[in-house]
């Protein structure tokens, strides 16, 4: 199914865990003391709950939720006139989102809860691959608005 539009809660979805995965980023110092602590014997090797933990599984359930809409109601299709290899790297960049969106909470609870430092190492190393995603995702969104003036923010920010 190809709607013309994306829905309020696929919007509303997108904007809340656009700022749920910034507060994580930015807001990481207090969970590397922890797992800091913990590997170095500081802190007790426990799984307390903290504020990135709690927000990591709220990020999890949300993407849970927004690939379940993208199936059974679908997303409209990328500007008809863009060329076909930056429709891949849109399509690329989504499918890599949804990815990591999922990835990090599993890396994040494994790390966390079963004390496994290499699910630590690949959840800082999916960190530095957001950040990448983000700001070329942002930039290709500020692009298609004044660049190729296509309604493809426009429809993000539900004004299309
Ligand atoms: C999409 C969701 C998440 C994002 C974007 C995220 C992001 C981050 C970031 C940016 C760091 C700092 C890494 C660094 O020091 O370079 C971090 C560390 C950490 N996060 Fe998450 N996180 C998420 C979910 C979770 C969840 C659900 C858990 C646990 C249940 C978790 C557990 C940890 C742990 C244990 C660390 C410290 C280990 C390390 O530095 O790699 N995270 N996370
Ligand atoms: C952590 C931050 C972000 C994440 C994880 C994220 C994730 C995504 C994903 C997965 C999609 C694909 C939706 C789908 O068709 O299934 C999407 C679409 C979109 N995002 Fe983001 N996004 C983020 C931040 C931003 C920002 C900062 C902007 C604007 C500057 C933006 C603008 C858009 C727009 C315009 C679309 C629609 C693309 C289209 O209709 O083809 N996003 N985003």
């Amino acid at each position: 199914m190809t709607p013309s539009n994306y829905s309020k809660t696929q919007i509303a979805l997108h904007w809340i865990i656009a700022l749920l995965v910034l507060f994580q980023i930015v807001m990481h110092d207090e969970i590397a003391r922890l797992w800091s602590g913990r590997m170095d014997g500081t802190l007790p090797n426990a799984a307390t709950p903290n504020a990135h933990v709690a927000v990591g599984f709220l990020i999890l359930a949300l993407a849970a939720w927004r690939i379940v809409l993208r199936f059974k109601r679908g997303v409209p299709a990328l500007p008809a006139s863009e060329h076909p290899a930056l429709k891949m790297l849109a399509s690329g960049t989504h499918l890599l989102f949804y990815v990591l969106l999922i990835g990090m909470p599993l890396s994040g609870a494994t790390a966390w809860i079963l004390g496994v430092e290499s699910a630590a190492q690949v959840h800082a190393i999916a960190e530095k691959l957001l950040i990448a995603l983000i700001a070329l995702h942002a930039l290709a969104a500020l692009a298609q608005h004044f660049w190729f003036k296509t309604d493809v923010l426009k429809r993000m920010l539900g004004r299309a």
